[in-house]
């Protein structure tokens, strides 16, 4: 059966004049669904956190755009439940903001008036989740933690205490815990109350089309496994890359810090798919056993093999940025790092001797997350390749955008046309907005989805996110020193000798 996709989407003109919603006209109708998933069980979905960042960003309009793919329940609320003080209604208007702002839609009015009465409010101070819980109306809930990691450990017992453990799922965000001894101790309270098969860890990176295809390159094609190893590969470079700041998160931010914030989860998950065996099925449980496996046999990172920045004022696109102690709430003594480089090594005999460099950070250049994956030269240069550097030289390599302008390219030496013989680097490329006519979705709707079907595949295993702790955790003990970099520039110039005579993937 198809996905039953609500059908006012499809319709075109209305007049709409009440609260919040614009009086908007589709232009063209809505591309037919073209996958076969079906609504989950009935359920109601409680969101912690809900007039939060996340929540109000990502959570609702993912709600939305599940809704108008026919994906959301049947039936079942949306019971949003936080600190603050508000009712329905307020909550109602503001999720049409959201939507209106994070949605890959527009507000259909005519599928607002069927999903925003679903939306209902209770403030926590009302009578606690129990309260929440009242509003539901089926057996079965989610109940998502879109709250810091500070909030969660009450969180866990309010909803031990009003026994609301049997019918729940529960979804949790990162970081899970601070460190390596927070993150078991976490994990001992979930395990106390919750089996493993409830509890679903969301690392949002793993909800990305492009980072899920990173399996299907891998394994779905017989000619890159040949190639997929120390044979020969020189090294692997993962760059998460971004030319926000802390803004307006900073206080929470410098609670965390880069390392934390991407590199245990994000930049950790990609070197997993990266490197990991080719699993015997497709399944949960099989991708991730090889998930931890190959974490257990990355070498935990010493201080020396890596590089801290903080950003100072500069420049991005000609806009002038202020420097990351200047930002709203945090503290002038602050030693948070906003960026991070890492040189890791996989003890395993597929990689071994093959550095994996991963760097990340906040007011670099551009939005980038992509992967680099570096071929070794030819054992033997036939030819000059005249007046080119040395990086250019290492023609062969593969690039796997993950975000924007998503694809794949690939690039290798061609003749250039001439008399002569001389040599260039050249590229063939997939783009996704190319091969498939559509911009992928947003990853949260697929995990939002996947989180009330019971489907774990997309979710961390619990030893998973402890050996991730446990790799960093040297870096964690004895923090390496914090070097400033100015903001729009690629990082500090610590990170160019990390990598040594190789170099940084520029972009
Ligand atoms: C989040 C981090 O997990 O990922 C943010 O907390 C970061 O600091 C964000 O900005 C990046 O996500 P994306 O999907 O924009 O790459």
């Amino acid at each position: 059966m198809t996905g039953v996709r609500w059908e006012g989407a499809q319709t075109t003109g209305w007049d709409a004049d009440h609260d919040g919603v614009e009086d908007a006209r589709p232009t063209t109708a809505l591309p037919a669904s073209s996958f076969t998933l079906r609504p989950p069980v009935d359920q109601d979905l409680i969101l912690v956190g809900a007039t939060g960042d996340l929540a109000r960003r990502k959570l609702i309009p993912a709600i939305y755009d599940l809704f108008l793919d026919g994906l959301m329940p049947n039936n079942g609320r949306i019971i949003g439940y936080a600190r603050e003080e508000t009712d329905d209604e307020t909550f109602r208007l503001r999720a049409t903001n959201s939507i209106r702002s994070g949605s890959r839609r527009m507000l259909f009015e005519e599928a607002w008036k069927e999903l925003g009465p679903r939306f209902v409010y209770v403030a926590r101070n009302r009578g606690g989740i129990g309260l929440a819980a009242k509003y539901a109306t089926q057996p079965q809930r989610l109940i998502y933690l879109a709250i810091p990691p500070a909030a969660v450990p009450a969180v866990l017992d309010e909803i031990r205490e009003n026994d609301l453990i049997e019918g729940s799922r529960i979804v949790l965000e990162k970081p899970f815990g601070f460190d390596l001894a927070s993150a078991q101790a976490l994990d001992d309270q979930l395990r106390q109350h919750f089996s493993e098969d409830q509890i679903f860890r969301i690392d949002h990176y793993l909800g990305k089309e492009t980072v899920q295809n990173i399996a299907v390159f891998r394994f779905g094609n017989a000619l890159w496994e040949r190639v997929w190893s120390r044979d020969a590969i020189d090294h692997i470079q993962i760059t998460v890359a971004e030319s926000i700041g802390a803004g307006g998160r900073a206080a929470f931010y410098d609670d965390v810090g880069a390392l934390r914030d991407i590199v245990q989860n994000h930049a950790l998950q990609l070197l997993a798919l990266l490197a990991m065996e080719p699993p015997a099925r497709f399944t949960a449980a099989a991708l991730r056993d090889e998930s931890s496996r190959v974490l257990h046999a990355l070498r935990p990172i010493r201080p020396e093999d890596a590089v801290f920045g903080q950003y100072t004022a500069g420049n991005i696109d000609g806009t002038r940025a202020r420097g990351y102690l200047e930002e709203t709430g945090v503290p002038e003594t602050s030693r948070t790092e906003t960026y991070v480089a890492i040189r890791a090594e996989i003890d395993n005999w597929r990689w071994a001797g093959v550095p994996f460099f991963i760097r990340t950070g906040k007011r670099l250049p551009s939005r980038v997350t992509e992967v680099l994956v570096s071929f070794r030269e030819p054992p033997v240069a036939l030819w000059e390749s005249a007046g080119l550097e040395a990086q250019e030289r290492r023609s062969n390599h593969l690039v796997i955008r993950i975000q924007p302008d998503e694809g794949i390219s690939l690039m290798f030496n061609a003749k250039v046309p001439g008399p002569e013989i001389a040599t260039r680097p050249v590229q063939m490329r997939f783009r996704y907005g190319e091969s498939f006519m559509t911009e992928p979705a947003e990853a949260y709707e697929r995990l939002l989805y996947d989180a009330m079907d019971g489907d774990p595949m997309l979710f961390l295993r619990q030893d998973n996110v402890l050996r991730s702790w446990e790799v960093l955790q040297p870096l964690l003990d004895d923090p390496p020193p914090v070097h400033p970099y100015a903001a729009g520039t690629w990082g500090p110039p610590a990170a160019d000798e990390l990598i040594g005579d190789r170099t940084w993937h520029t972009h």
